[in-house]
């Protein structure tokens, strides 16, 4: 992984001895790297925007969403995918331009659609029928008029796991691609006063490592593009490929991102010219392939069971309640004794958490020293994205701090939860 080095037995993450991180800052921990946020980030320069002028990224804050993210953001005049009225808010909070904004949500709340409308959102993808009203009616109390996209259901099944496939037929996100429901929905947009028809959006999974798919579902998004010309004589300007950029965890290999834009781009021009459109804008929205290597999470050996002749477990002080991935996807991560870095693994363990519950397991099968022992720093790699965000309070255990580092600087992104914090909305109702 990258930004990670190993001196004098110990584990380095941007610069920063993991293990004083884990004394100064406390266990468990999230730690994010800037170097190789920005590294991401100028590679979607590199290989997307700047390579394809008018293209644009909207980084997708449920990866990882923090007012300092945010900022990193801003700074790097990237705009972002939102799905929640708490992401939108954390965005303003940081003052993140409204019209870099892009709304997605298959049931966005009416509250949520005021607040997006009065902001000013650049964008928002509508995700079904009766989210139209719901829009006119906050453009009309804000006298505004809103950008919209339209999300489809392409019909194809991405090769991931099912609980991170969108595109196919059967799924709760985007409009199903049936002549007499889809087309009604582009013609009441197109129609309205209050709403501006700008494009099609779609976004067929996550953690993916090949492009067929993707290309697979822009032929079909075109095909739309073409009827929409026909039936209405209106011109698609504007196409978003969501996101769904695979990462490495263990052993996968990552693409980078030209391996999936170059085609997409060629074919979406190719296609253009046949149907007789100018180029549409195209837009994507990468998030744990921004994130996900760039962060790393600390722990510190607890107690250590042996089970003779079965197993044996080594228990941190954190686990589902700071990553769900391994028991709700079955991820695969690879972890490292931060302060023994450097000593043969001698020995294969179960890393486990401290979450009342047997599927509470970080690492199935870890390659350890025999010399691991309380007090010892684990590092679990590539757990940037849908990490924190995906974070619980399970057994009432606080959510971890988040810090960032960069070139050996240190600081909280995020603090640590604090008890009263985990039960400040408790209330004891008065007939108990
Ligand atoms: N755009 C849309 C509309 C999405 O639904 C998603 C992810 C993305 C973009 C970003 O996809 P990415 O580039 O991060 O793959 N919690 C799961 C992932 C769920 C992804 C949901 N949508 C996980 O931990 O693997």
């Amino acid at each position: 992984m990258n930004n990670l080095e190993i001196r004098d037995n110990r584990l380095y993450f941007d610069g920063c001895d993991t293990t004083e991180l884990a004394e100064k800052f406390g266990t468990p921990v999230y730690v994010m790297s800037y170097s190789e946020i920005m590294r991401r980030i100028n590679e979607l320069k590199e290989q997307f925007t700047e390579k394809y002028p008018s293209s644009r990224i909207a980084y997708a804050s449920k990866a990882f969403c923090t007012t300092g993210m945010y900022e990193i953001l801003k700074k790097a005049g990237a705009c972002i995918d939102v799905v929640s009225g708490g992401e939108l808010y954390a965005a303003q909070q940081v003052d993140f331009p409204a019209e870099c904004v892009e709304f997605n949500g298959n049931n966005k709340l009416p509250e949520e659609i005021d607040q997006a409308v009065s902001y000013g959102v650049g964008r928002i993808i509508l995700d079904g029928l009766q989210e139209i009203e719901l829009i006119e009616a906050a453009c009309k109390k804000y006298q505004k008029k809103m950008n919209i996209m339209v999300r489809i259901t392409p019909g194809v099944a991405a090769s991931t796991h099912d609980y991170i496939v969108t595109g196919k037929k059967d799924s709760k996100f985007g409009i199903p691609l049936v002549e007499e429901i889809f087309l009604p929905v582009i013609e009441q947009v197109v129609d309205s006063e209050y709403l501006e028809f700008v494009g099609l959006h779609m976004h067929i999974g996550s953690q993916l490592f090949e492009n067929d798919a993707y290309l697979q579902a822009l032929d079909v998004l075109m095909d739309w593009v073409a009827r929409i010309k026909d039936e209405f004589n209106v011109t698609v300007k504007e196409v978003n490929f969501g996101g769904g950029y695979g990462v490495t965890y263990t052993d996968e290999e990552r693409k980078p991102y030209s391996f999936f834009m170059d085609p997409m781009m060629e074919r979406l021009q190719k296609r253009s010219e046949e149907i007789g459109i100018p180029c549409p804008v195209a837009v994507i929205e990468p998030g744990r392939s921004v994130v996900a290597e760039a962060g790393i999470t600390l722990y510190k050996v607890g107690q250590i069971k042996e089970i003779p002749g079965v197993r044996k477990y080594v228990s941190v002080d954190g686990g589902m309640g700071d990553n769900i991935r391994v028991a709700l996807y079955q991820a695969e991560y690879k972890g490292i004794v931060a302060n023994k870095a450097e000593e043969p693994l001698e020995e294969t363990v179960s890393l486990c958490g401290k979450y009342c519950e047997s599927g509470d397991i970080l690492i199935p099968e870890m390659k350890i020293p025999s010399s691991v022992e309380q007090g010892d720093i684990i590092a679990v790699l590539s757990t940037g994205a849908y990490g924190y965000t995906m974070a619980s309070n399970y057994n009432n255990n606080p959510i971890p701090g988040v810090v960032l580092v960069k070139e050996g600087k240190a600081a909280w992104m995020v603090k640590p939860q604090t008890y009263d914090q985990i039960i400040q909305n408790h209330v004891i109702p008065d007939f108990i």
